[in-house]
């Protein structure tokens, strides 16, 4: 009747961007992430008889509006899928900012599902987790996971979650979090108009699948210039697609430019860093481990009111032993 889980937050090196169902929230293409073993969000779900509603406290603040219902809609899931009725309470924090593109919502729904599964007594394994945290985030599919991850495009049975072996592979992600606002529209709105009005999207979603096929040959050979090239370019892709939508959307800020220039430098110069963003102003930086802390130093002196986080490879969700403070 109560559970506290943990996940991590996902990049993507492939993007998610559209979605062929968005009742479902299953995807046009499919798409492939780095978990990090950094930023975890904490979730408790206590199921509470005596509750008329949902109470969602995130980082100690009581959610209301439209983040309290997404919340609601999903604990209405686990509870249809457990056949309890109980109402519960969350409670989650995020130790990154919110909100920012930097995959709150990917760790979050991933802790949440699996904290709220485990409170209703479902016992799912990761394929069935993978689905379900789908349902409250696309990303946090992902999330159920460590290491690197695929998520798979098909209906609601197929479109899962796994991860992806990568003998050899040793990554580093080197995040500048150049602005920690909320940001100015949200993915799925921002997915949801590129699909309906980008004259780009088409060829999106022709060439991902592609790329997809490359960066799993590339990560099979440990080939690390292969999978740092395709992920800078899926993610200038995909931002491009978006840029073409009207109103068009656009997430770089004067600040996230200046930093892909500082990573294409850091090429020049000879270390392999390649950039890529999500639905936000900041650049995550794929690297080397052996690199990491001269691209940090690159990236702080070209923007020194940047805040970094420098990440690894880390694991999937876990249920934990003590319920959050
Ligand atoms: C740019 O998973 O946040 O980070 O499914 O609508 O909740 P919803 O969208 P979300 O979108 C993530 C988009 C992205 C790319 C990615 O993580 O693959």
């Amino acid at each position: 009747m109560r559970a506290t889980a943990e996940a991590n937050p996902n990049i993507a090196l492939i993007k998610y961007w559209g979605k062929a169902d968005v009742e479902l929230n299953l995807p046009v293409t499919g798409s492939l992430s780095l978990t990090l073993d950094a930023a975890p969000t904490r979730t408790t779900v206590a199921l509470d008889a005596g509750l008329d509603a949902d109470e969602v406290v995130l980082g100690g603040a009581v959610l209301s509006g439209r983040p309290a219902q997404r919340v609601e809609r999903f604990l209405d899931l686990v509870r249809a899928a457990s056949g309890r009725t109980e109402h519960a309470r969350v409670d989650s924090v995020n130790l990154i900012p919110t909100g920012a593109g930097l995959a709150s919502s990917a760790s979050g729904f991933a802790a949440l599902a699996a904290a709220a599964a485990a409170a209703y007594g479902l016992d799912l394994d990761g394929r069935a987790l993978s689905r379900l945290a789908r349902r409250g985030s696309g990303s946090a599919s992902r999330s159920i996971f460590g290491g690197i991850v695929r998520w798979h495009p098909g209906d609601d049975a197929a479109s899962f979650a796994e991860p992806v072996d990568a003998p050899g592979l040793d990554l580093a992600m080197v995040v500048a979090i150049i602005a920690a606002g909320p940001k100015s529209i949200s993915s799925t709105e921002a997915m949801n108009r590129t699909t309906a009005t980008s004259p780009f999207y088409a060829g999106w979603a022709e060439s991902t699948p592609r790329q997809l096929d490359e960066m799993l040959e590339a990560i099979a050979h440990a080939d690390f210039t292969a999978v740092g090239e395709l992920t800078e370019s899926n993610s200038l892709r995909m931002h491009a697609t978006m840029a073409a939508a009207w109103p068009p959307v656009r997430y770089p800020t004067a600040a996230s430019v200046a930093l892909l220039d500082a990573t294409r430098d850091l090429r020049a110069d000879g270390i392999e860093a390649y950039a890529t963003m999500d639905a936000g102003p900041n650049v995550k930086v794929l690297c080397r481990p052996a690199d990491a802390a001269r691209v940090e130093a690159r990236l702080a002196e070209v923007d020194p009111t940047a805040d970094f986080l420098s990440a690894r490879a880390g694991e999937g969700v876990r249920l934990i032993d003590e319920p959050a403070a």
